[in-house]
């Protein structure tokens, strides 16, 4: 079988910062894979590394070693403007905290990234709807965040990622806030998208019982990476 070419990478990446004058090794040299259409699950405890990785992936934040590669091109070879056409248009990123604005409807929120860039009126409707019904919240489209539960507004950020039609969608703890159905319900609609619309998902969680859902689980530890037994039968070569 042909193996996909990768879409996202991160070779011999590491993170140093310092405290003071201690060193403190957020990542060492991790080394990781996502191709098209695959689902990957990053566990590992609290301070771990999950979130200095999922940001350095996601070009919010600079290694201090290796390197980023999106598509085969270095991150850091990227100008500014080309990292935010990245971000715009083929990153999508998911916060544990949502991560919404209060005062903006579910669709005002989703349709915020098309207007900053610059979509015209007649696609971003259409797009939003998609992304909301994508999500199962399309009749909720008028209210706003206070009006919806903690898993219905998780819905609507993975709405606002979707709708810019990433690549791949890199999730901070997404279910962090969230009881385990809602939980489970957030990692089910990552599976089907990756399914249905060959976008990648890259999501960190505590939680082992959703590893289950993911092609490939990683785990993280004092931030290196262990592998473990592949879950899903998608990618063995
Ligand atoms: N800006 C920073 N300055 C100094 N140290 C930092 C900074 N950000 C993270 N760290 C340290 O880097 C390590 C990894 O942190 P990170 O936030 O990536 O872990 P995590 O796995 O996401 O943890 P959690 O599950 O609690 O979210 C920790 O030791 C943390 O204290
Ligand atoms: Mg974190």
């Amino acid at each position: 079988m042909v193996r996909a070419q990768r879409l996202l990478a991160a070779v011999d990446l590491s993170r140093t910062y310092m405290l003071g004058s201690e060193e403190v090794h957020a990542l060492r040299e991790i080394n990781l894979n996502i191709f098209p259409g695959q689902f990957v699950a990053v566990v590992g405890r609290s301070g771990s590394g999950k979130t200095t990785l999922l940001n350095i992936m996601a070009g919010l934040d600079r290694p201090s070693g290796g390197h980023v590669l999106f598509e085969e091109r270095d991150l850091a070879n990227m100008s500014e403007d080309e990292l935010t056409e990245l971000r715009r248009h083929r990153i999508g990123f998911v916060f544990q905290s949502f991560g919404l604005l209060p005062l903006l409807s579910a669709m005002e929120n989703v349709e915020l990234p098309l207007r900053i860039s610059g979509v015209g009126t007649r696609e971003r409707e259409e797009r939003t709807r998609e992304a909301l019904e994508i999500v199962g919240l399309w009749d909720r489209a008028k209210h706003r965040p206070y009006e919806l539960s903690g898993g219905e507004q998780q819905r609507v950020a993975i709405a606002r990622a979707i709708v810019i039609r990433p690549s791949v969608i890199l999730a901070d703890e997404p279910t962090g806030e969230l009881d385990s159905n809602n939980a489970h319900s957030i990692f089910g609609l990552f599976k089907d998208m990756v399914i249905k619309q060959g976008i990648s998902v890259v999501a960190a969680t505590h939680d082992s019982t959703l590893l289950s859902m993911a092609d490939e689980v990683k785990e993280i530890r004092d931030g290196r990476l262990l592998e473990r037994a592949e879950i899903g039968q998608r990618f063995r070569d």
